[in-house]
């Protein structure tokens, strides 16, 4: 896996990002810092996304910056142009996987069945995200799915549904690398300006990553 993959199983947490304004790019940051959470994935689910990402590479580059919903060897572009130095997808596309290669952007395909994991490893992949990983069958239907790949030593990023509440149950699966999800930064607090909530959030999923 690669060294910023390395990263991201250490610090155990992805807060999964739609943000809608470049103006509240800074500040979300401060605040996951604030709350000792130094990674982000910045979803191209608005338009703001890529504007964000630059102006985080540019004035608060000590956060770790990903890409989220890479649908398009072009957003593989953007997301590095960006400053992106990861990125993941919902779902797996072997035109997404081949760009992030060529371009040497570490990228986490997703995957929800055991086709999806063989088509993905087969490809070289070694971290995928489970999505939508509580609907799909949560950490049971993880360590199935994964049980005839065990010996590719593949990790997973579970997001979709996944809380405050569920993440130790995922995190002590020693197939998960890290989990995420929305609920640490929801587009409500974002619009509402609520950096305190979103920092404390930051931090309690920090403190639960620990344990
Ligand atoms: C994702 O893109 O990872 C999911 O939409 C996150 O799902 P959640 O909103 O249930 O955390």
């Amino acid at each position: 896996m690669s060294d910023v993959f390395d990263v991201i199983s250490t610090i155990g947490v992805v807060p999964v990002i739609a943000i809608d304004s470049v103006e509240h790019a800074v500040p979300l940051a401060d605040a996951l810092l604030a709350g000792g959470l130094g990674v982000a994935e910045i979803t191209f689910r608005t338009e703001a996304a890529a504007d964000v990402m630059a102006r985080l590479r540019d004035q608060r580059p000590e956060l770790l910056l990903g890409a989220g919903t890479v649908l398009s060897p072009d957003q593989v572009k953007r997301a590095m142009d960006a400053g992106a130095a990861f990125a993941l997808a919902p779902g797996f596309d072997p035109a997404v996987v081949a760009a992030a290669e060529a371009a040497g952007l570490p990228f986490a395909p997703g995957i929800m069945t055991p086709s999806d994991i063989s088509l993905a490893t087969a490809r070289g992949c070694r971290l995928m995200k489970f999505f939508p990983a509580t609907p799909a069958g949560g950490p049971s239907m993880l360590k199935n799915i994964n049980a005839p790949f065990a010996h590719l030593r593949a990790k997973y990023i579970p997001t979709g549904g996944v809380t405050l509440d569920t993440m130790s149950e995922w995190l002590s699966l020693p197939e998960i690398a890290a989990v995420g999800g929305t609920w640490i930064a929801k587009p409500e607090d974002m619009r509402a300006g609520d950096w305190q909530a979103i920092e404390a959030k930051a931090r309690a999923a920090v403190a639960r990553a620990k344990e």
